[in-house]
């Protein structure tokens, strides 16, 4: 397994962000963080280090448990998460006959635990259920979830890792997939399409699926097809972030109301953008895992291997959900300039992008980043027009930069060429040039990709712009930025030349 280690604090989270997912784009990888603290300021803190600023309402995805035994995620180590974000818990009904198969039984148990307590509890099929799509069509054709699913813009999947007796474990996919599944959704899946009846479930799941890994793969792959449903729905919203918790881990799910007693030591809390990469660190920390007298992991890997439980994040890399090559960023390591400098080093011009959006959030993140950078007498000439309309990006491109039109978004940095006193602000370009680096580095620690493209000083270039835009008589067009998701496989140049440098005199 490959683990970089990196230092972390709260407060640098955005920039933990940036060096690590420069690092993992690079490298073709995610960025999974860690802790060891198995805290509510450890799940706030791992919550933090993702750099996500969600808007409008945000859904926590947990499991209630099933009984006062099982092993779910406690209230008072998530509480100040949920409150942090004013979450609302959500679940959905069970489709096994027991405690949390009726919303009225299911509302009981949530009141056992004690998580009305903390926040609004919601189950979201409580009304009904939808179906959205699914890009992995092999076995299940949509996904049908709670119908409450849809009040949501924002969700945290904070799963618990644990095993489990059909999935062979449960982490953050299952989470998405099964537990944001309503009763028939749940039957669905679990059925690999075979019944869309949660009182059916039974008499259709995959046949032999006890018997041989192979025959329960039905299944383990429409787990990850769901759980895709769920990841593409949310990010054509507000958007979706991951957590495992690694603690209490027995061979059984939360599911259970009388699981196994765990039998291997508390591990820490993992957090990621992508669902597949953090399941496989999680399962890779089980796999590695000792057999000594602190963790017997016998029974729980051969659960695992027998329901051919680590298909999952396998089939949602084929299907693009995600990847199993991971970065770690180790939030207990304390060495923070590595982090910062490692998304200095890792900086390139990217000039090929995906269809993926770049969401409002991550353009005010870029834009704070811009805004941060030093400029002469502290004028902050620069302003900044962001594009998204494709007639103004053709304009923008013209004969020049094409890559300007294929962008999903388009920032052009202007500056505003006169002063204080109305005389000109002959900074004006290097403080521009400030802010466009800033922005570059900030684009590259959210895993998107840029290319300065150059504008000003060249008239046919700035006219365009000018017109385009609608630009002001003092205020110029300094160079376009087009972002996106990099499509391609650039890489950073090594640009290290010593025989530039000179010292004292030349
Ligand atoms: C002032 C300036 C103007 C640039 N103009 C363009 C441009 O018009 N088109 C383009 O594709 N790249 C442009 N670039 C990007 C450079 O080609 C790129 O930074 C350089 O090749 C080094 O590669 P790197 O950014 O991957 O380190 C510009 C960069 C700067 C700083």
């Amino acid at each position: 397994m490959r683990k970089t280690l990196f230092v972390v604090l709260a407060a640098f989270a955005a920039l933990f962000m940036t060096a690590s997912s420069a690092q993992a784009q690079e490298q073709n990888a995610s960025v999974v963080y860690f802790t060891r603290d198995i805290s509510p300021q450890g799940l706030v803190k791992i919550y933090e280090a993702l750099g996500v600023n969600p808007a409008g309402k945000v859904a926590v995805k947990i499991s209630t448990g099933e009984s006062e035994k099982s092993n779910h995620l406690r209230p008072e180590l998530i509480a100040p998460l949920v409150q942090k974000v004013n979450g609302t818990l959500v679940e959905c009904n069970t489709a096994y006959e027991g405690n949390r198969s009726s919303t009225q039984s299911h509302r009981k148990e949530i009141e056992k635990r004690g998580y009305n307590k903390i926040a609004t509890v919601d189950i979201m099929d409580e009304e009904g259920e939808f179906k959205i799509p699914v890009a992995d069509d092999k076995w299940i054709k949509y996904d049908i979830v709670g119908s409450h699913l849809k009040n949501y813009d924002f969700m945290i999947n904070l799963a618990h890792f644990k095993g489990h007796a059909m999935g062979g474990f449960g982490g953050v996919l299952k989470n998405a997939s099964i537990g944001v599944a309503s009763q028939n959704g749940k039957a669905y899946i679990h059925s690999a399409g075979k019944t869309e009846d949660w009182h059916k479930l039974w008499t259709n799941l995959p046949e032999g699926w006890m018997s041989s890994p192979e025959k329960n793969t039905p299944f383990i792959e429409s787990m990850s097809a769901a759980a895709q449903a769920v990841h593409n729905y949310f990010k054509a919203r507000g958007g979706i972030v991951y957590i495992d918790v690694m603690n209490n881990i027995s061979i059984d799910c939360d599911c259970d109301g009388r699981p196994h007693k765990p039998t291997i030591a508390d591990i820490g809390i993992a957090a990621s953008l992508d669902p597949v990469a953090l399941d496989k660190f999680c399962l890779d920390q089980v796999f590695n895992l000792p057999n000594d007298k602190n963790n017997d992991t016998k029974a729980l890997l051969e659960r695992i291997n027998q329901r051919h439980g680590t298909r999952i994040v396998y089939r949602g890399e084929e299907t693009g959900l995600g990847t199993t090559q991971y970065t770690v960023v180790d939030l207990d390591d304390n060495d923070m300039s590595k982090v910062i400098l490692d998304n200095i080093f890792t900086r390139k011009s990217v000039r090929s992008y995906t269809e993926e959006d770049v969401t409002p959030q991550e353009v005010e993140t870029i834009l704070k980043a811009a805004m941060s950078a030093p400029s002469g007498m502290n004028a902050q000439p620069w302003r900044f027009v962001v594009v998204r309309e494709q007639a103004t990006k053709d304009k923008l491109a013209g004969g020049f930069n094409k890559m300007i039109a294929k962008a999903p978004v388009v920032i052009v940095v202007c500056g505003k060429t006169t002063g204080r006193m109305g005389g000109e602000n002959h900074n004006w370009t290097a403080d521009c040039a400030a802010a466009t680096e800033n922005l570059l580095l900030a684009v590259n620690a959210l895993g998107l990709g840029a290319v300065w493209t150059a504008c000003y000083p060249y008239e046919d270039r700035m006219k365009p712009a000018i017109e385009a835009l609608g630009l002001p008589k003092d205020v110029k067009p300094y160079c376009i930025v087009p972002i996106g998701h990099p499509a391609g496989n650039d890489k950073p140049k090594d640009k290290w030349k010593p025989e530039n440098i000179h010292y004292e005199k030349w």
